[in-house]
This record gives C-alpha cells, sequence and structure tokens, in this order.
C-alpha cells in the first residue's frame, strides 16, 4: 500500500464476495487501492469476515439502532468522513440512503447492481429477466445519486440467458463476472481515469454516451 493509492470505504450488507474480490486485487494483483473502512448496517453480515481477516477496520452500524434513515445516514456519513474516503463503494449495501447523503458523495460513490441497467431496477432481477425472456443479462456499476438504482452507469459486463437458466444458475456464472466489473471499474478510479461531471461520465476526460463494456477478457470496450 502507497501514500498515493486511493482511499475506498466499501458498504456491505451480506456475503461481501464483491469487497473479497477488491481486497484478493489489493493483496495479489497490485491495485492500488487502500480499504481504509468497511461499513456493515447488518451485524451478521459474513462479509465483515473478510475484512477483518485483510485488517480492515470494520464499522457495524446497524440501521436498527437508530430511528429514521436520516439519522443512520448521518452516522455512516461520520464514519466516512473519518476515515477520509476518495471513493465510497456499495458492494451488495442493501439500504437505500437518502437524498442528503447521495448528494454529499455525489460523483465519489459508486454501486453494483446486478442487471444491465437501466433495466430492472431494485430487487429479484434474475427472475424478472427470465420472465421477460431476455436472452442477456449482466452487471452494472453506477454513480449514485438520489433515487433507486439510479445515476449515470459507468461500466456493465454481459452474460447470455442460457435455456435452462433459473436464478440461482444466472446468479452463480453472473457472480464471478461483476466480481471482475468491480475490480477493472475500480482500477479505472484508481488510475484517475474516471470521472463524474454534471450528472455524466467522463471516461479519460470525454464524456461517455454509453457504459463501457467488460469484455470476459478483461478489457474495456
Ligand atoms: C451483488 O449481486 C450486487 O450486484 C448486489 O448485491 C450483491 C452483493 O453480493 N448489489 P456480495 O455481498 O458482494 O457477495
Amino acid at each position: 500500500m502507497k501514500q498515493d493509492d486511493l482511499k475506498a470505504a466499501v458498504l456491505i450488507s451480506g456475503t461481501g464476495s464483491n469487497l473479497r474480490a477488491l481486497i484478493n486485487a489489493v493483496q495479489n494483483d497490485g491495485l492500488k487501492l487502500n480499504i481504509v473502512r468497511v461499513v456493515s448496517n447488518r451485524k451478521a453480515a459474513p462479509g465483515i469476515g473478510h475484512a477483518k481477516n485483510a485488517g480492515i477496520p470494520v464499522s457495524v452500524i446497524s440501521h436498527t439502532d437508530f430511528p429514521d434513515r436520516q439519522s443512520h445516514d448521518a452516522a455512516v456519513a461520520e464514519v466516512l468522513e473519518q476515515s477520509q474516503a476518495e471513493l465510497v463503494i456499495l458492494a451488495g449495501y442493501m439500504r437505500i440512503l437518502g437524498e442528503d447523503f447521495a448528494n454529499k458523495y455525489a460523483g465519489r460513490m459508486i454501486n453494483l447492481h446486478p442487471s444491465l441497467l437501466p433495466l430492472y431496477k431494485g430487487l429479484d432481477t434474475y427472475n424478472r429477466v427470465l420472465k421477460a425472456g431476455d436472452r442477456e443479462t449482466g452487471s452494472s456499476i453506477h454513480f449514485v445519486t438520489a433515487g433507486l438504482d439510479s445515476g449515470p452507469v459507468i461500466s456493465q459486463i454481459r452474460i447470455p440467458v442460457l435455456p435452462d437458466d433459473d436464478a440461482a444458475s444466472l446468479s452463480a456464472r453472473l457472480g464471478p463476472m461483476e466480481h471482475k466489473l468491480v475490480v477493472a471499474t475500480v482500477e479505472l478510479f484508481c488510475n484517475r481515469e474516471v470521472n463524474y461531471d454534471h450528472g455524466s461520465v467522463l471516461y479519460r476526460g470525454r464524456k461517455i454516451g454509453k457504459p463501457l463494456q467488460l469484455t470476459h477478457d478483461g478489457t474495456f470496450i
């Protein structure tokens, strides 16, 4: 870890497999990321173990301990400020953040979503893909703005939907692809290649009209 590595906080609620992918990339592949803090809103989130094993400080800030969204958001924001995170990564964080929080971190906060946004915002994406008879699906990473799974999409990875797929098989195939996507996209931030500008994504200084697509061999097109 070097002084100028990008400082990031990762927010989780559950398994934390994307967090683990980021930790692996830092430890084994030289990703220039300094995960300064992990925040979980669930005390029993298995992902907390990945952070602890890697020696990353963890804050459990349970939403059930707060009277309303605003006060919970404020407690999370306070921890993020203390951590001096430059980037906030929502990696399976299953809490809707209030408008004030989203505005405070505009351009500095990204979210992973298991669909090809703008399709299928919200929950149960795999079943909705299957019900619609879509031939492909994927994962998206977007800047977070106020509103559910909204905000300009930075990057996506795609997989085909196979005739025998069910929600479990789709999720099992998409998971490893999503891990590639989060690592490759966070690397763009580490290299200062991606920015946010008034509701648009800038890639290498230019506004992109559609999300960057990560191929399965790890190249953005
Ligand atoms: C991922 O599918 C992500 O797209 C969604 O929540 C899931 C998190 O998985 N937002 P994990 O906790 O990183 O394993």
